[in-house]
This record gives structure tokens, sequence and C-alpha cells, in this order.
């Protein structure tokens, strides 16, 4: 799937704090990952503006539920504001959502946060 999206030399925008196996698959797949400062709430889209114009940023990956290492979980504002951002750069949110079971009030998948 992450050959597809974004082919060879592309760059995927994560959290500078991010799951190894992200890691791991880009010399594999021969992408960059450019990271950003993990926020709580707030200033993300600010960061992610910032990057997209010096980069070849092909996805944004996010774990969005406990995200490994920082155990934070996005806020509805903070996943609709992904999404928009996302949506207005042409970017697929690449979501991995493993630990999303283990949250009881889970919220939607980012892509159910704003209508179509
Ligand atoms: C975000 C995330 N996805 C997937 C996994 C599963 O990783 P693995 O397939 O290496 O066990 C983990 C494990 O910690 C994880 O943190």
């Amino acid at each position: 799937m992450i050959n597809s999206l974004i082919g060879t030399d592309g760059v995927i925008l994560a959290d500078q704090l991010t799951y190894y196996g992200l890691k791991a698959w880009a010399p594999a797949f021969q992408f960059e990952i450019v990271g950003i400062p993990s926020y709580l709430d707030g200033r993300l889209t600010d960061d992610v503006e910032a990057v997209c114009p010096r980069h070849r940023v092909k996805a944004i990956f996010k774990v969005p539920n406990l995200q490994n290492p920082a155990v934070i979980t996005m806020s509805l504002e903070r996943r609709m504001a992904l999404v928009d951002i996302a949506r207005r750069h042409c970017m697929p949110v690449i979501e991995n959502d493993a630990f999303g079971p283990l949250v009881s009030q889970l919220c939607r998948r980012s892509q159910a946060c704003v209508p179509s």
C-alpha cells in the first residue's frame, strides 16, 4: 500500500516520535520520514503547513489512538484539522489504529470526522 501511495523517493510526514514499524519500512520501500512535533492538540496543522512546501510530501502517517510511544490520543478537533489539511494538500492519511479497540470513548476515524 505504501508503495502505491508514495512511489519511491517520496516523503511521509509522521510524529517525530513515531511507530518503529514506519522507520523499519522506510529503507525497504525507499521513502523518507519527516518528523513533526507531537502536540496534544492545536499546532499540528501549522507544522504540516510549514513542511509541505519544502518536501515532496505524499502522505501523513498517524496513530490516532494511544500513539506509540507518546500514548497521545487525538482530539476530535485535531482529527478534523488533519483531514482538512490532508484534503487541501491532496495527501492521503495513513491511519494505523492498532490501539483503537483499547480506547473506551473511541473517536471516529479521521475520515469520518468531516462530510465527504
Ligand atoms: C502503532 C503500532 N502498530 C502496530 C504495532 C504492531 O507491531 P508489530 O507488528 O511489530 O508487532 C505496534 C506495536 O507496538 C504499534 O505500536
